[in-house]
């Protein structure tokens, strides 16, 4: 069967001249329109537990500039909340979480039921698919076990990665046990993401860059295959993204996994190293510096038509190789799209 939406047709091999185009932070504080509606929903996370107004700032960046999908507005540390983990958000600091510091505490997270507390977020996905026309996507996320273990051992954003590292020589138990537990419950949060109406769903290992082979054989991409191959078990036509920032040509592993169907590339990867390596045997999405969308320009639009030439004749997504930062102009981004559509 074919689908409906342009983004699920790349996935089924469809070339588009102009391609699907969505972008990583899509729904975020760029936009006045979610600026106003976060002031109005209080904190970060009474926004993301309230589905009325997450489903309507998923559904802002749609309106604005008519995306080929929308992404749920959720945050990949919502898990470690449902943990208990006491997220909080520091203004002008980021994520802040209890520390988790020994393997009892990480025993402990295993039959915790975080669906239930994490119940509104799939009552979001339910309200956006209902809000959305059936020619846009719906994407469900989650962050990788990796990423979402380097916030809940640090506290925070991780700022010592050689700490890490050292940890996970040092007590390889944690590691393997907090990462075997948080892929377990991913599997779980993904699969009511799509019982509740999302298309497709994506991965964010974020701080994949910068560990040796065997580590990140370890901590991402084995993880990340068990994820990807027990929701293709459930839902074989269901399509996986995985986004491993800074990999680099480690990206060819995660692209051989049997359930991976698209990669995301970061602003760091040659694009033409990609589509030589990868669009063989995924669709690749994304590349483009985020911050060219700040200063926009000729300098935006050159690389956006560089990336679009690359990859004309293959399945590819137009994205960003990050998310937005707040300081990104919205009428860019109007442009950016006007390139990708062909317009421009
Ligand atoms: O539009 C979308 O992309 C959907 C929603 C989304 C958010 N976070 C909303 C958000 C998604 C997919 C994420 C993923 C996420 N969250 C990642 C992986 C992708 C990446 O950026 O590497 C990570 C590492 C996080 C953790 C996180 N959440 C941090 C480090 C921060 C603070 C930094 C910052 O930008 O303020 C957040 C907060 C956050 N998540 C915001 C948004 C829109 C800003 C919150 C606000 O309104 O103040």
């Amino acid at each position: 069967m074919t689908a409906q939406s342009k983004f699920l047709r790349v996935f089924e091999g469809e070339v588009f001249d102009a391609p699907p185009v969505w972008f990583m932070r899509q729904a975020g504080r760029y936009l006045p329109e979610y600026r106003a509606l976060r002031a109005k929903a209080g904190s970060f996370l009474d926004l993301c537990f309230n589905p009325e107004l997450a489903s309507e700032v998923t559904l802002q960046p749609i309106r604005r500039f008519d995306l080929d999908a929308a992404i749920l507005f959720a945050d990949i540390l919502l898990i470690p909340h449902a943990l208990g983990g006491n997220l909080r958000f520091v203004e002008g600091e980021g994520p802040r979480l209890d520390p988790v510091k020994d393997l009892q505490t990480v025993e402990q997270f295993r039959d915790r039921d975080i669906l239930s507390a994490l119940a509104p977020v799939f009552e979001t996905v339910a309200k956006t698919r209902a809000g959305l026309a059936a020619d846009k996507a719906l994407i469900g996320f989650a962050g990788a076990p990796w990423t979402v273990a380097t916030y809940m051992l640090a506290g925070g954003p991780m700022k010592d990665p050689a700490a890490l590292r050292k940890l996970f020589y040092q007590d390889r138990a944690l590691i393997d046990a907090l990462i075997d537990v948080l892929t377990d419950h991913t599997i779980g949060y993904l699969e009511a993401q799509i019982a509740a109406g999302a298309d497709a769903v994506q991965l964010f290992d974020s701080w994949a860059g910068g560990l040796p082979w065997p580590v990140l054989d370890a901590v991402s991409v084995r993880p990340l295959d068990r994820i990807a191959r027990a929701i293709k078990k459930n839902h074989p036509d269901l399509s996986v993204i995985l986004f491993p920032k800074g990999v680099g040509e480690k990206s060819v592993e995660y692209a051989l996994l049997q359930g991976c169907d698209g990669l995301g590339i970061d602003y760091a990867m040659d694009p033409a190293w990609a589509r030589a390596n990868l669009s063989d045997r995924v669709v690749v999405q994304g590349g483009l510096d985020p911050l060219l969308t700040v200063s926009g320009g000729a300098e935006m639009e050159n690389n956006a038509r560089a990336l679009l030439k690359l990859f004309h004749d293959v399945p590819y997504v137009f994205n960003l190789g990050h998310g937005f930062t707040p300081e990104t102009p919205p009428e860019n981004v109007a442009r950016l799209v006007e390139i990708v559509r062909g317009r421009g």
